[in-house]
């Protein structure tokens, strides 16, 4: 398979870095296409952590070329202490990370803005919402920008045009330096992609958040302003679609959100804080508490639809090791009615109650399973029946953070 899209089937922290991870030994190019540095990739080597908002997990893989493509929003201080944590800690980070030219910049007043506005959906607050109503109103920033001095200075004077909170001469200073200090690495990645595909070269698609924070397929509004579903990966990073060949979704074995807006099967707050420990279920990148719940049947069957997914990997199974009972969402009733499919009427989904069925757990410990046949028994019906009710395959089971921690299915 030469060319694989990695999307979160779920509302992030679905454990994507981790499955990239696994994934980006086999391939020469990863690429991230959208979002920014609101995400947070969790990777788990040794006994080392590293948590990557920007930069692709690949950058951890030894010869792998990794892109920051034209869709992904960029705060240059962020990608450059990104650059600087990755090299402190013995990472080649040299011209094996190159970045759109296309990709546009998140200024101070963004993150200003954000901070401002973005309480009522609970942002990251890290400018990206605003980065990217500007890139579609047309007045946005790109990253090519920051080394035509005129064009900065065009640009910004507009944007900055009658405000008096943002001292224009400091902003301007400061991204010609940004420039200046990433010019080697901006390139047309598009060019890079394709080339690479005519060479044959194997090349994985990096997706960040999740089809739930979509903002055409998600729980809008309570979403975030990219296109984190398959289709992103062709807008935002400038491959076509005949060039595509897997799209792999990931869940976690149950579900979590982090920010405000409607969440179906989330539990009552004792169960929420066992769960929550068990899973480590804290924002990467604000250290929020994320909100816990069960397996969601019915947004992930519309993660399968919308991103034409080829296969899931399952995360974090061992989080319900100790569970006496699982259960699983197939469906939601609201006003007298059940829904299977996902509504996009976000009152459906905030005052629904939500039909589930309900197994016995495996009361085992399967962190250190190595293989699908070795899991239990009841651990492997919980499996399938997801399996057969999202009528998909499972590719990918893990049940730990470590890169051993994880198996193919077959
Ligand atoms: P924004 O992306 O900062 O605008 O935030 C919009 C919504 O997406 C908020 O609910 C955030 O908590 C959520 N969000 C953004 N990035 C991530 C992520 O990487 N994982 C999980 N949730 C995220």
């Amino acid at each position: 398979m030469s060319c694989t899209i990695v999307v979160g089937a779920q509302w992030g922290d679905e454990g994507k870095g981790k499955i990239i991870d696994i994934l980006a030994a086999n391939v020469d190019i990863i690429v991230r296409y959208q979002g920014g540095n609101n995400a947070g990739h969790t990777v788990v080597i040794g006994d080392e952590e590293f948590i990557l908002h920007l930069i692709p997990s690949g950058i951890l893989h030894r010869g792998k070329l990794c892109i920051i493509g034209n869709g992904v929003v960029i705060d240059p201080a962020a990608l450059l202490s990104e650059i600087e944590m990755l090299r402190g800690r013995g990472i080649r980070v040299d011209e094996n990370l190159m970045v759109s030219e296309s990709a546009h910049v998140i200024l101070p007043y963004h993150k200003v803005i954000d901070k401002r506005r973005g309480a009522e959906i609970g942002t990251t607050g890290r400018g990206i919402g605003p980065c990217y109503v500007d890139k579609m109103a047309r007045c946005g920033i790109r990253m090519v920008d920051l080394v035509n001095k005129k064009c900065l200075k065009r640009k910004l004077t507009a944007n900055l045009k009658g405000s008096t909170e943002f001292d224009f001469e400091k902003i301007y200073r400061q991204y010609i330096d940004y420039g200046k200090r990433m010019k080697g690495r901006l390139v047309n990645t598009s060019l890079i992609l394709n080339r690479a595909i005519s060479k044959n070269k194997r090349i994985l698609f990096e997706g960040a958040q999740g089809t739930l924070l979509d903002v055409d397929h998600g729980t809008y509004p309570f979403v975030t302003s990219s296109s984190a579903v398959a289709g992103g990966a062709l807008t935002g990073t400038g491959v076509g679609p005949t060039r595509i060949d897997r799209v792999v979704g990931v869940v976690k074995a149950y579900t979590t959100r982090v920010g405000e807006g409607p969440f179906p099967t989330e539990f009552k707050r004792g169960f929420m804080e066992d769960i929550r420990v068990r899973g480590q279920e804290f924002g990467a990148t604000t250290g929020r508490p994320r909100r816990c719940g069960w397996f969601d049947v019915v947004i992930v069957k519309h993660a399968v639809m919308v991103n034409g997914l080829s296969e899931i990997a399952v995360t974090k199974l061992d989080v319900l090791d100790e569970m006496e009972k699982i259960k699983i969402c197939t469906g939601y009733r609201y006003k007298g009615r059940i829904y299977r499919d996902f509504p996009a009427d976000i009152d459906v989904l905030s005052y629904c109650r939500p039909v589930y069925e309900e197994r016995n757990g495996w009361m085992q410990d399967t962190t250190s399973v190595e293989r699908y046949r070795d899991l239990p028994g009841s651990a492997k019906a919980y499996l399938s029946r997801l399996s057969r009710l999202l009528n998909i395959e499972i590719g990918i089971v893990s049940v730990g953070s470590k890169r051993r921690q994880a198996f193919r299915v077959r």
